[in-house]
C-alpha cells in the first residue's frame, strides 16, 4: 500500500496534489511520502516483533538525508556500503552502533573512518578484507566486530544483475569454506566475531530462496558454535520484492517474511538484523514528468517525456517495468492506447516502455512513474548535461524540497579548464 491516490480527479501524494508540486518545483521531480516510508519500516519492525532484532535500512535504495533522518527517528539502523554512505548516515544523526557496513571492496580508509566513528559491525566478504580490517583495528587499538558474509549458493530467481547468492557471484565466501574462514578470524586479535551475514539478491518475489539460504545459515550457526565461536547475531540482508506491476504481481508481505524468519532461525537465540531497501522506499516514491511531444511513428506513437534514462535508469539497465499513470484521473472506461514511452536522451536505450497501454495523454500533460522511490534518484546521472532532478518529501498536507535542482551555472562551474588550454 502507498499514499499516492487519486482524489477529486487528481493524483495526490498524501494530501498534496502532485500537480501543485509540479507547478512550484518544475518537472521532472521525485516525490516521496513520509507516511509510506514510515509504514514500510514499521511493517518490518512489527514482523520481527517476536525476536530481538534491528531493521537496518539499506540506504543505497534512497540515501536522501531527509529520508535517513526519518528512518533514524523511527529507530532504524542502516546498512552502508561506502564511506560516503557512512558519512551521510552519521550526518542524518544515525549513531554508529546502529550502522552495519557491507560491501565487497571496503578500503582501509573506509575501515578507519567507521572504526573511529563507531560501527555496529562489518560484514566481511573475503579473507584479504579480514586481514586488512584486522590491521586497521590493531593500528587504532580497537577491536572490530564482524560477521562473515557467506554465499549459500541458492538461486534467488531474480534479474541476473541483482542476484548475489549463487557461487558464481562476487559476493561473500562459499558457505562450504565458512568454518575454515571463521577459524582464521578467531586467530586475528583485532577482530571479534559476532555473527553471520547473508544476502542473496534483490527484488525477490518468493520466500523459498530466502528460506533455503536461512536454513543453511541455521545449520552453519550450530556448526560454528560447536567449533567454539560466539554467534549472537544473524544479518539476513534485504531483497524482498515489490509489486512493480500492480495488476500482475503480489510478492510476499513483510509479515510472511517475518514468520518465515522466526520459523527458520527463531530457536537459535540470535539477534536478527535485516537490510531492506527497496520495500521501504520503492512504493514510497514517484517520478513526475511532463509530456513534451506525442510523435507519430510507424504503427505506434512515441510519448516523449522530459524525464529520461539519466533520471530513472532502471528500465534501460534492467528492462524494469514501472507503471506510468497520468496525474489527471482518466475517465472511467476510457479506451487505452499503446505508446512507446521515451525520454529526450540521444540513444535508443532511453526507452521507459514499449507499446505500453495507457489512457491517451497529450503535450503538457503530467505523468507519474510509480514505484520509483528506490534505486531512482540515487542512480541518476547528469548524462546529456541534464541536471539531477529535485527530490520532494510530502508529509500530510505539506511538502519540502529535500534536494534542489542544481542550476546550470553550478553544473558548468564544477568543471575547470586548465590554464594551459
Ligand atoms: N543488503 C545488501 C548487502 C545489498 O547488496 C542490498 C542491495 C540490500 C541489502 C538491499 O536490497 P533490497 O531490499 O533493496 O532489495 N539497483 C538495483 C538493485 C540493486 C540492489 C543491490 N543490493 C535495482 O534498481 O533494481
Amino acid at each position: 500500500m502507498d499514499h499516492f491516490l487519486y482524489r477529486d480527479g487528481n493524483l495526490h501524494a498524501e494530501d498534496v496534489p502532485l500537480a501543485q508540486i509540479a507547478a512550484q518545483v518544475g518537472t521532472p521531480f521525485y516525490c516521496y511520502c513520509a507516511a509510506t516510508l514510515t509504514r514500510h519500516f514499521r511493517l518490518f519492525d512489527e514482523a520481527l516483533a517476536g525476536v530481538d532484532h534491528l531493521v537496518c535500512y539499506a540506504m543505497k535504495a534512497n540515501s536522501n538525508l531527509a529520508v535517513l533522518k526519518l528512518m533514524g527517528d523511527l529507530g532504524a539502523g542502516v546498512d552502508v556500503v561506502s564511506g560516503g554512505e557512512y558519512r551521510k548516515a552519521r550526518a542524518a544523526g544515525i549513531p554508529g552502533e546502529r550502522i552495519v557496513f557491507s560491501g565487497v571492496g571496503k578500503t582501509r580508509e573506509e575501515m578507519h573512518l567507521a572504526l573511529s566513528g563507531g560501527i555496529r559491525q562489518f560484514n566481511v566478504e573475503s579473507e584479504p578484507e579480514m586481514e586488512a580490517l584486522n590491521e586497521v583495528a590493531l593500528s587504532l587499538g580497537v577491536v572490530a566486530p564482524i560477521t562473515v558474509r557467506v554465499n549459500p549458493d541458492v538461486d534467488a530467481k531474480t534479474h541476473e544483475k541483482i542476484a548475489t547468492g549463487k557461487s558464481e557471484n562476487k559476493f561473500g565466501i562459499p558457505i562450504a569454506r565458512a568454518r575454515a574462514v571463521y577459524a582464521h578470524a578467531a586467530t586475528l586479535r583485532g577482530l571479534a566475531v559476532v555473527g553471520i551475514d547473508v544476502h542473496i539478491g534483490s527484488q525477490l518475489t518468493e520466500l523459498a530462496p530466502f528460506e533455503q539460504a536461512y536454513a543453511k545459515v541455521a545449520e552453519l550457526t550450530r556448526a560454528l558454535r560447536a567449533d567454539g565461536h560466539t554467534i549472537t547475531r544473524l544479518d539476513l540482508g534485504g531483497g524482498l520484492g515489490i509489486p512493480y506491476e500492480r495488476a500482475n504481481t503480489a510478492p510476499p508481505l513483510p509479515v510472511e517474511y517475518g514468520q518465515m524468519v522466526q520459523r527458520t532461525l527463531g530457536d537459535l537465540g540470535c539477534e536478527i538484523e535485516i537490510e531492506p531497501g527497496r520495500l521501504i522506499a520503492g512504493n514510497a516514491g514517484v517520478l513526475v514528468s511532463q509530456v513534451i511531444y506525442v510523435k507519430q511513428g510507424e504503427g505506434r506513437d512515441f510519448l516523449i517525456l522530459d524525464a529520461a534514462m539519466n533520471d530513472l535508469v532502471r528500465p534501460a539497465m534492467y528492462g524494469a517495468h514501472h507503471d506510468i499513470v497520468p496525474l489527471v484521473e482518466p475517465a472511467p472506461g476510457v479506451e487505452q492506447v499503446p505508446y512507446d514511452v521515451v525520454g529526450p536522451v540521444c540513444e535508443s536505450g532511453d526507452t521507459f516502455a514499449k507499446a505500453r497501454m495507457m489512457p491517451p495523454v497529450g503535450p503538457g500533460d503530467l505523468v507519474a512513474f510509480r514505484s520509483a522511490g528506490a534505486y531512482g534518484a540515487v542512480m541518476a546521472s547528469e548524462y546529456n548535461t541534464r541536471p539531477l532532478v529535485p527530490e520532494v518529501l510530502v508529509s500530510g498536507d505539506h511538502f519540502a524540497v529535500i534536494r534542489a535542482r542544481p542550476s546550470f551555472d553550478e553544473i558548468i562551474n564544477r568543471d575547470t579548464i586548465p590554464e594551459w588550454l
